[in-house]
């Protein structure tokens, strides 16, 4: 069976092909499907934006399609920056600038914990959908640390580790991670759904 990923990031391409290709399934990219589309984020959860690109990039190329949407929720802040986590701050900033940001907008807050949020979704032509999520939960350092990882990884720290996202390797960050964890559960509704 063939998925097209609903992503124009050929990071999380190679990383659902290591695991999903154990079950026989080829993971193809939207330019590989001869897909060109924008699809704007426009939902207020999670599973909504995962949901609204797989199903976009499913009818438009005719094959089943996985599409992936993450964030950070921090307590204090009432679960922001959540799905905005990609722009909080807006469009513009680094991502050093964004996690400053959350940084200052928790000043003085002595409460700090947050949790990193993935939820997959996988629309099929025949209308069945599969969803999966994965959480990890954390607490924001006062202070960046680590050079390693994207996003908000320097100030997420896992307490169990003693350390940030940024200063595990990428196999450390994997197996703890939302997105792995995510993955993972999601393989498993995979299999279910194929040997249907
Ligand atoms: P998405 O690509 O629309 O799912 O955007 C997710 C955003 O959430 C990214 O741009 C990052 O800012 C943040 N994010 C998601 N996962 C991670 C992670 O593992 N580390 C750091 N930041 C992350």
């Amino acid at each position: 069976m063939k998925l097209v990923l609903a992503s124009k990031n050929p990071k999380k391409l190679r990383e659902m092909q290591e695991i999903l290709t154990a079950l026989g399934v080829e993971i193809c990219s939207e330019a590989d499907a001869g897909v060109d589309i924008e699809v704007e984020e426009t939902g207020a959860t999670f599973e909504e934006n995962s949901l609204l690109k797989a199903k976009a990039v499913m009818e438009a190329s005719g094959l089943p399609a996985i599409a992936d949407d993450s964030g950070l929720c921090v307590d204090c802040l009432e679960g922001a920056p959540g799905v905005y986590s990609a722009r909080y701050g807006g469009e513009e900033l680094t991502d050093e600038q964004r996690y400053r940001l959350l940084l200052e907008n928790m000043r003085g807050q002595l409460t700090r914990t947050a949790k990193f949020v993935s939820v997959i979704t996988c629309c099929f032509p025949d209308g069945s959908v599969l969803t999966a999520r994965g959480e990890c939960p954390g607490t924001i350092a006062y202070v960046p640390m680590g050079e390693g990882g994207f996003g908000y990884d320097p100030v997420f720290f896992v307490p169990e580790r003693k350390k940030t996202f940024a200063q595990l390797t990428a196999e450390e960050k994997n197996a703890i991670s939302h997105r792995g964890k995510a993955i993972q559960a999601f393989r498993e509704k995979l299999e279910e759904h194929l040997r249907k």
